[in-house]
């Protein structure tokens, strides 16, 4: 079997990736803030930093498949320092565990809002790794009541991110593939809350056009992530695969 380190196992499409895992025979070493096997606060860079050290010592050094699924859409400053950070932080301290593993795989959940408007700032300190700056330009969007261009930030930088990765020494050389999954709009806790305001779906519906199926279901982002976690993903890396339903091909149209 595999060893699987998830991030966000607690929840909405972590918790859906660790059972589909699980039932195929892979172990999973789930990391979350609480009722994981690793409970661990990603916002914090001790809090990622020990929970990756601890993931690396528990699957033996060798660790085969890192999903990251943990993040928030609550707006703050939550939104880079787990959405970004908690990610790019996480799978660098895991990176040698990968590398020693015969076919490494690592899935990271970026999003369609990736697509959205970002604020240039935010992403460019988070690209320098520059989380000190990353944090004081998120708090001056929080003040200037710009905190809803946080989380299309955060996800544009990891998209940005993971391609530079990919390619970067010590990944595609040492036969790690790197890729993001970025979803349309998922059934999952984060957003049941949305679907409660007409006025606010009906913005989330414009704003997100899945033509094709409707919204997804937490399993139906899972699979696409098995996948690219899969031996059989051989040569698919530094890529966003968008399982969205038609939304980022609606939004950006034919001609890219
Ligand atoms: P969820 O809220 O059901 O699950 C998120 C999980 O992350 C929870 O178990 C939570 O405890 C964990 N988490 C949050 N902050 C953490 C921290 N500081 N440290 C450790 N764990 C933490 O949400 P969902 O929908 O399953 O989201 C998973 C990923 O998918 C997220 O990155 C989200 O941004 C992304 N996404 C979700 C969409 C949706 O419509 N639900 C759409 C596009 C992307």
């Amino acid at each position: 079997p595999r060893t699987v380190v998830v991030t966000g196992s607690g929840s909405g499409i972590g918790a859906s990736v660790t059972a589909l895992l699980r039932e195929g025979g892979d172990r999973v070493i789930g990391v979350d803030l609480r009722g994981g096997e690793i409970d661990a606060d990603l916002s914090t860079a001790p809090g990622r930093a020990s929970a990756a050290a601890e993931a690396a010592e528990a699957a033996g050094g060798v660790v085969d498949a890192v999903v990251t699924c943990a993040g928030t859409s609550v707006p703050g400053t939550a939104m880079v320092t787990v959405n970004y950070f908690g990610t790019t932080g996480f799978l660098t301290v895991l990176r040698p565990a990968l590398a020693a593993a015969e076919r490494p795989r690592a899935v990271a959940i970026g999003s369609i809002s990736g697509t959205r408007p970002a604020d240039p700032d935010v992403v460019a300190a988070c690209l320098a790794d520059d989380e000190a700056a990353a944090l004081r330009h998120a708090e001056a969007a929080v003040a200037e009541g710009r905190a809803r261009q946080l989380y299309p930030s955060s996800k544009a930088a990891l998209a940005r991110w993971a391609r530079r990765t990919a390619l970067a020494e010590g990944w595609a050389d040492t036969g790690i593939a790197l890729n993001v999954v970025a979803p349309g709009i998922v059934l999952t806790p984060m957003s049941a809350g949305l679907f409660d305001d007409p006025e606010i779906k009906r913005v989330m519906d414009e704003a997100v056009p899945m033509p094709l199926n409707g919204y997804l279901r937490p399993e139906d982002v899972a699979r696409a992530v098995l996948f690219l976690a899969s031996d059989a993903n051989s040569h698919i890396t530094g890529q966003v695969l968008y399982v969205d339903g038609g939304a980022e091909a609606t939004l950006r149209g034919p001609d890219i």
